[in-house]
């Protein structure tokens, strides 16, 4: 029998905790340690979700050598020095989303995977939902015929007094933050745009604060939005020659789809998820430990480098630099 992967948890703040209730549904791994800049805050955390050992700063956690691989949730502008830090402590790793602040620095992280031969895989945990699979594959089969739109955005009215959101010193901005899933499923369904076109509102800080983006396709399009500035409903729709596949509400995190075909007939497909849906990341990162993989094949090291670099290529169109670009 295979043995327990062991994780460890970097960073223990919003999406940490959301991580660890999941990590705790799934079978065949446990949570060993946990890392806080502080120490009580370590504590209190390790309590709650039963890991075996807690420290107060991120350096101790990555010697521990019972850990098998660390989740990363630190801020944007941290991920690449703590993926490296990890990696070449010979720690498997999956580090939140944005991978990083740009393609310099995922190259960076990659390089040192391979170098270290150890895995290394971006949380786009939307890419292993039951449903986003199953969207996936449908098109794969041509039952909506030849993609020709999609239309996508992820906005919320953001509490602009959280730093994270809108300081350029911690990668903040709506494009990084959340309108990378838009972002990410055009890019899963349609791959590389030939062009793109995008216009934003900004904080005064200069991170943006809202972003219309259009990519455009050889035969097809994509119109995508992301802010901060308001909410909506967050439906991602997917036109084809021959119907409709709308991803229900909010479709980073869905459950269920429905299929319009242009003859009259239509399907809901309900998929419900384990918890909140980080656990299907997490299966992937057990299973490619358990087969000594360095990278998933469902969301590869090149998908990671080409998603960051559709980010720069947007940024560079709103004029929207990083202090590490
Ligand atoms: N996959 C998802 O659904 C999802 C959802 C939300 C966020 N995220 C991503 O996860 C990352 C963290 O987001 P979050 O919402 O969890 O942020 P958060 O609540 O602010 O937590 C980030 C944690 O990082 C640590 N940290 C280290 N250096 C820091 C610094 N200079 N300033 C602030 N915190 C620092 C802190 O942990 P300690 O105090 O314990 O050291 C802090 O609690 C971001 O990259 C974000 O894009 C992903």
């Amino acid at each position: 029998m295979n043995k327990d992967i062991k994780w460890g948890i970097i960073g223990l703040g919003g999406i940490a905790h959301k991580f660890a209730t999941d990590l705790l549904l799934v079978e065949n791994c446990t949570l060993e340690a946990v890392a806080s800049r502080s120490i009580s805050k370590a504590k209190a955390f390790s309590k709650k979700y039963n890991a075996t050992n807690f420290y107060g700063t991120y350096e101790e956690l990555v010697k521990n050598n019972l850990v098998d691989i660390v989740y990363i949730a630190t801020p944007h502008n941290s991920h690449k020095r703590y993926t490296i830090l990890a990696l070449e402590h010979k720690k498997a790793v999956l580090c939140e989303k944005p991978f990083a602040m740009n393609n310099k620095q995922v190259f960076k992280m990659i390089e040192a995977s391979k170098k270290n031969q150890v895995f290394l895989m971006e949380a786009m945990w939307t890419r292993f939902l039951p449903s986003i699979l199953a969207v996936k594959k449908r098109i794969d089969e041509d039952e909506i015929g030849e993609l020709k739109y999609i239309n996508a955005d992820f906005s919320f009215k953001a509490n602009t007094s959280i730093q994270r959101i809108y300081d350029k010193k911690l990668g903040g901005g709506s494009l990084l933050d959340i309108g990378i899933y838009p972002v990410f499923l055009a890019y899963l369904l349609l791959g590389l745009p030939t062009n793109i076109n995008a216009n934003a509102h900004f904080y005064d800080s200069g991170a943006d604060s809202q972003l219309a983006m259009l990519f455009n396709y050889k035969n097809a399009q994509a119109l995508l939005f992301s802010s901060f500035n308001s909410t909506s409903k967050r439906e991602a729709k997917i036109s084809g020659t021959l119907g409709e596949i709308c991803i229900e509400m909010p479709w980073n995190e869905t459950d269920s789809f429905s299929i319009q075909k242009n003859d009259g007939k239509s399907k809901f497909i309900s998929l419900p998820t384990m918890g909140k849906g980080y656990t299907y990341e997490i299966i992937e990162c057990n299973t490619c430990l358990q087969q000594h993989k360095i990278e998933s094949s469902t969301w590869t090291h090149q998908n990671s480098l080409e998603l960051i670099s559709l980010l720069d290529k947007i940024r560079k169109k709103i004029n929207l630099a990083y202090n590490e670009d």
